[in-house]
């Protein structure tokens, strides 16, 4: 196996806190990392590190692991730029256009929802991204739910089954009904496709008990339970996290200090979509408050046609430090850690000996320039799987050599509890 030094990295973020400096980053100064087939076989001071086949010298820039983007609502077809325009003159968020992306995304076929998914996860890659969750969820009968899992699975292992995102519209009168479809039929068809199950528990979505019955139908279907919850208003969705173990609560928009607690002395990940409160202009959550508690915080983009129209986990690091009052490193984390711990996968996120060697050489001196240059161009060079996916000269994207396909580089590390 050909192993390449990378060298000249001013900057190495790990993640790793037994490296470097010892802070949670886990910082080496004048560093390098060698790649060894799809992993990382050694990081460490420049000046000791070993012989290899080839040598990449990134000239003193930042290296950091690439972004584990661990919430997406990624195959869908449509836009919804006219419900964006209403909610910036005023409009409220309600999720009342889930249907229209549904419609949509109904008289699609898999090769248009294909093309749209490439397009976007192309965009992610290119902003750094080497990890994605997509989630079902904008199909909502048997067919259409299979339809957007298989799409799903050709670009990430992590796929969620989320047949409990509304109520369409045909199941209006008997919610009943629906519930019982998503909870027998359409997990039976959809489980073989997903890792996990997730339900909208929120107000005008669904309720505890439905929660409760669509949770423990998927558990009991072998999918692991992760959650929408306390985006709209304060809900049972952290509560209900928590009692079903699931590896995330997503949105944690509104939260009692209870919920944070019961957060706290669990071992879920809250998971914070800055790119939906943003988009929806909503308050963001108290990031502090879950920090300071100690409670595990992933950044994800949430990129859907609705709330978050948003492929850039910079952009989410952005308003994490920004709007959310987190440190740079505190976001950083949470976009890389903090995402394959709501994921639990102890394979990517960080970039100690033995992890996926998915990194992203910064086009600058250090990882602070993450929040610090807003839509710049800060990635310059990708790293997927041992392979390196693009590079950038003269500010435009060269020797492009994947596509946004995100496989398992390192699958036997990924862990189910
Ligand atoms: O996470 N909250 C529920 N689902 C998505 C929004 C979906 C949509 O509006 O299309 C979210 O924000
Ligand atoms: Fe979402």
């Amino acid at each position: 196996m050909s192993a390449t030094l990378i060298t000249g990295i001013g900057e190495l973020v790990t993640n790793d806190g037994s490296l470097g400096d010892g802070s949670p980053l886990g910082i080496v100064r004048d560093a390098a990392l060698v790649v060894e087939g799809e992993r990382v076989a050694w990081v460490g001071e420049a000046t000791g590190a070993p012989a290899a086949d080839k040598c990449v010298d990134v000239g003193g820039r930042a290296v950091v692991p690439g972004f584990v983007d661990s919430h997406t609502h990624l195959v869908f077809a449509g836009e919804r730029s006219a419900e964006f325009a209403a909610r910036m003159a005023g409009e409220s968020y309600t999720g009342g256009g889930i249907m229209t992306t549904v419609g949509a995304t109904r008289a699609a076929t898999r090769d248009e929802l294909r093309a749209n998914t490439r397009r976007l996860a192309d965009e992610m890659l290119a902003l750094g991204t080497t990890t994605i969750e997509v989630k079902s969820g904008y199909g909502l009968t048997v067919a259409d739910e299979v339809k957007l899992l298989e799409v799903a699975r050709g670009f990430t292992s992590e796929t969620t089954f989320l047949g409990a995102h509304v109520v369409p519209a045909e199941y209006a009168g008997d919610r009943a009904a629906y519930i019982a479809l998503v909870t027998g039929e359409m997990l039976e068809a959809c489980a073989p496709l997903a890792r996990w199950i997730d339900v909208f528990c929120d107000t005008g979505a669904f309720d505890e008990d439905e929660t409760r019955a669509v949770l423990s139908a998927g558990i009991a279907a072998g999918l692991l339970p992760r959650l929408h919850g306390n985006q709209l208003e304060h809900g049972p969705g952290v509560r209900l996290a928590v009692e079903f173990g699931a590896a995330s609560v997503d949105h944690c928009a509104h939260l009692t200090d209870d919920d944070i607690a019961a957060l706290r002395d669990s071992d879920v990940v809250a998971t914070l979509l800055p790119g939906a409160d943003f988009a929806t202009r909503s308050s963001y959550p108290d990031a502090r408050a879950l920090l300071d508690a100690g409670v595990t915080v992933a950044l994800a983009t949430d990129c859907n046609p609705g709330s978050s129209y948003v492929t850039s986990m910079p952009l989410c690091i952005s308003l994490a430090v920004r709007e959310m009052r987190m440190t740079p490193a505190e976001a950083l984390y949470a976009a890389t850690a903090g995402g394959a711990a709501a994921l639990r996968r102890g394979d990517v996120g960080h970039l100690s000996p033995g992890a996926c060697a998915d990194l992203a050489v910064l086009e600058a001196p250090n990882h602070i320039h993450l929040a610090y240059r807003p839509a710049g161009r800060v990635v310059a060079q990708l790293w997927s799987g041992g392979t390196q996916a693009f590079q950038v000269a003269a500010g435009r994207e060269v020797n492009r050599r994947v596509g946004g396909t995100y496989r398992d580089c390192c699958p036997d590390d990924t862990t189910t509890g």
